[in-house]
């Protein structure tokens, strides 16, 4: 199912499109010009990620002496998440940070790993799977889709929202709630009796406005920054997903930088990868404290019986990424969050 876009800004980007289809092919400028890297995401600017980018530009600016110059577009402002992959094949943007979770329908199913429900349970046990051989290995797979990957970032936990209280299995049933689009985020849905609605991130507000879906999981950052609060009067704390992100970039764009440029631009990413992560706890915090403020909002906290009745309820859409994805990736997985 989807949801109508603004005409002309659909216009706009398949013009772009076709553009960027002609300038593949186009011979590479003599000369040293200079670079430029346009950085596309989803979210708003006071999120992790937002601030990750913010962080980056400004490294590449200072370091670079202008010669460099990093474009940011925040909130979907140029390429949302049914078009981002494409433009970035296509040369019509130069960075990405898709969540791990949109990996899996771009031809890498390994990534929806991490959808898994109640999979880890802090964000030390992600790191020491992201940040260690299982996650390097995640990122060198991205190569059989174009694309280079260059390294991890944290949001934080999803939390369940909707018009009642989402406490029990039971709650779920009949529900239409928005995901994003991975299988085993579908596979979570169904098996808690609601009906999963693939949904772009942009577009998600205006579903839940409308009542073309009912629910919604989301980190507090992302439910807070998107105005979700004014639509969904209950947020339940279910922390039962993960949500963080791969950025990437294309090879043909990595391997046209000169080997300073690309030494430039790497070492930037990493600090603010290190700077976005750091902060990551800190805006998840401040964000459901701010949310707890917010009238008209009901935050439900679950007590321990009913986070496992819903982990229990869960537990076949792991054994299914196992059989059909990996029991072997699984494993390694569970012995790199086990390993701390
Ligand atoms: C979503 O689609 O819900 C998230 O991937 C958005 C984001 O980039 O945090």
């Amino acid at each position: 199912m989807s949801v109508e876009r603004p005409s002309s800004l659909l216009c706009a980007r398949r013009r772009l499109l076709v553009a960027a289809c002609a300038a593949v092919g186009a011979p590479a400028l003599a000369g040293a010009p200079p670079v430029l890297l346009r950085f596309s995401h989803v979210v708003a600017p006071d999120t992790p990620k937002g601030q990750m980018a913010l962080r980056f530009q400004a490294l590449v600016h200072q370091r670079g002496g202008g010669r460099i110059r990093v474009e940011l577009y925040p909130d979907s402002q140029l390429w949302g998440d049914d078009d981002e992959m494409e433009a970035l094949r296509l040369g019509a943007v130069e960075m990405l940070a898709p969540s791990l979770s949109k990996f899996g329908m771009a031809g890498v199913p390994e990534f929806e790993v991490f959808d898994l429900p109640y999979l880890f349970a802090d964000l030390a046990q992600v790191r020491r799977v992201t940040q260690g051989a299982v996650g390097r290995g995640l990122l060198e797979r991205l190569a059989r889709q174009q694309m280079r990957g260059l390294g991890f970032l944290d949001n934080g936990f999803k939390q369940m929202s909707a018009r009642r209280a989402l406490r029990t299995p039971a709650d779920y049933r009949g529900l239409r709630v928005r995901v994003q689009a991975s299988r085993v985020l579908g596979e979570q849905m169904r098996a808690l009796g609601a009906q999963p609605v693939v949904l772009p991130f942009g577009e998600t507000q205006r579903a839940l406005a409308s009542g073309v879906v009912d629910a919604a999981e989301n980190p507090p950052s992302n439910f807070l920054t998107q105005g979700l609060a004014a639509l969904q009067p209950h947020l339940t704390l279910t922390q039962h997903g993960y949500l963080g992100y791969a950025v990437v970039t294309h090879p043909r764009f990595w391997e046209s930088l000169s080997r300073v440029d690309r030494a430039l631009v790497d070492d930037a990413l990493a600090e603010a990868l290190a700077h976005g992560n750091r902060l990551a706890e800190a805006l998840d915090r401040q964000a459901l404290a701010t949310l707890r403020q917010t009238p008209g909002l009901r935050l439900h906290a679950l007590g321990a019986a009913e986070r496992e009745a819903l982990r229990r309820h869960l537990r076949p859409v792991v054994d299914g990424f196992g059989r059909s994805v990996g029991a072997g990736l699984l494993r390694d997985v569970q012995r790199a969050i086990g390993s701390g």
